[in-house]
């Protein structure tokens, strides 16, 4: 008797809970049209969490809409365009850090999820200085999918035993090691168009700075004139000495495949590189290829993470919501991050879904010194990367240091870095 009224008590509660639940997925109908630079080879992880939406959501078509192009370059002049335009998609790609803060939160073009933090307990879940890099004063803007190590040397473990060479532990043992793989007609560095030459230059950088004053260089502290900043340009034009002559021309895929192929020794792009070669091309970690963190920056972790906020004016917000819950959700993220060669960005993660590479890197994020990543939008605006790129074109024609230290310093203080 007593077990049937509590029995149904709790039907009566189940089917409350689902009514409810319903409801909001009543409400979830018609489209969805998300915004990145994930097309193709780096397509995979975004189409699985698209269709876990449409399986969640039967009610609800989603309009994947891309513009292809590493670090979204192209991506976000397309972005621009349209947020100016008054014409947002309803949900886009974003870096956490200034490329959101700085960038569409100052532009008050963004809407502030700060309940729907407290309303999915993600305060909780998702490291405070990650949260630190979402908010501002006034809010919490956009929700992170993954986090990506950005200083990792890529290699292929064979290859080097086959031509004599070790894993360089400094920039001093690359340079070491580089005249023996030219001799060897092999290329010790592979690296592709503008932005990738960033992505070295901000590894070099680490390197030589360290942690502290690579911090210094967003805070104002450290002038991008100082002897050590000027002592990063040169470094990098020695190693640029040892890198193919084709780079302007070729994808960050195209300069892993230099790796894959056999015909370069090293490149050190972001771990969106391992997501290629297990997701695309069916490499295993630690066979297939091999990793280590990129010259000199043993023990710093260099992150970005991507995410997704709600544009001011969106059509389908409702949507969009629907969208962001499942993005910042235990599973959601553990669907994402395994194919997208990234980490959860939250704590409780399950390890298991994940492979050996990126198991290392999820250590490496608990542990290491945490520095954030000026390729991939945490330290500095929209504005100063798209005067950085002029100043880095500079840099590969000319190679003249002094010149590329003042041209920063200058764009930094356009750009307002420091004040
Ligand atoms: C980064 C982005 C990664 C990956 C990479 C290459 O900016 O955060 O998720 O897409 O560009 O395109």
């Amino acid at each position: 008797m007593r077990t049937s009224r509590w029995f149904k008590l709790a039907a009566m509660c189940a089917a409350i809970v689902l009514m409810f639940s319903s409801a909001a997925d009543a409400a979830v109908r018609g489209k969805l049209e998300i915004f990145s630079w994930w097309a193709g080879d780096e397509g995979p992880a975004l189409e699985a969490l698209i269709s876990k939406y449409e399986k969640m959501y039967p009610g609800a078509t989603v309009i994947n809409s891309t513009v292809t192009g590493g670090s979204g370059v192209n991506a976000k002049a397309v972005l621009k365009t349209r947020m100016l335009g008054g014409d947002p998609p309803d949900t886009f790609q974003v870096h956490a850090g200034q490329e959101l803060i700085g960038t569409w939160v100052v532009a008050n073009r963004m809407e502030d999820l700060t309940w729907l933090y407290e309303q999915e307990g993600w305060n909780k879940v998702f490291p405070a200085d990650l949260l630190n890099l979402l908010s501002t004063d006034k809010g919490i803007w956009s929700v992170p999918v993954n986090i990506h190590r950005s200083n990792v040397l890529y290699f292929v473990p064979g290859n080097l035993a086959k031509w004599g060479v070790g894993v360089p532990n400094t920039w001093d043992e690359f340079l070491e090691i580089a005249p023996k793989l030219k001799a060897k007609g092999v290329i010790p560095l592979s690296v592709g168009e503008n932005w990738t030459a960033t992505h070295l230059w901000e590894s070099v950088a680490l390197s030589v700075l360290g942690p502290v004053k690579w911090e210094q260089l967003w805070n104002g502290k450290l002038s991008w004139r100082s002897p050590e900043v000027i002592r990063v340009w040169e470094l990098f034009g020695e190693i640029l000495k040892y890198t193919n002559t084709d780079a302007p021309s070729l994808s960050w895929q195209q300069a892993t495949d230099m790796v894959v192929k056999g015909e370069a020794a090293f490149n050190i792009m972001g771990d969106w590189a391992s997501g290629y070669m297990t997701t695309t091309l069916k490499l295993k970690p630690g066979t297939g290829f091999g990793w280590a963190a990129s010259p000199g920056t043993k023990g710093i972790f260099m992150m970005l993470s991507d995410s997704f906020g709600l544009p001011v004016g969106c059509k389908n917000k409702e949507n969009a919501i629907a969208w962001l819950k499942m993005l910042g959700s235990r599973d959601g993220q553990d669907t994402f991050n395994p194919l997208k060669g990234s980490i959860s960005a939250r704590t409780d993660s399950d390890l298991t879904k994940y492979d050996a590479y990126l198991q290392s890197a999820a250590r490496d994020w608990r542990t290491n010194k945490i520095v954030g990543s000026l390729a991939h939008g945490v330290v500095a605006n929209e504005r100063f990367m798209n005067d950085f790129a002029t100043v880095m074109d500079i840099f590969l024609s000319t190679k003249n240091a002094q010149a590329a230290a003042n041209a920063a310093q200058a764009v930094a203080i356009q750009a307002g870095i420091g004040k």
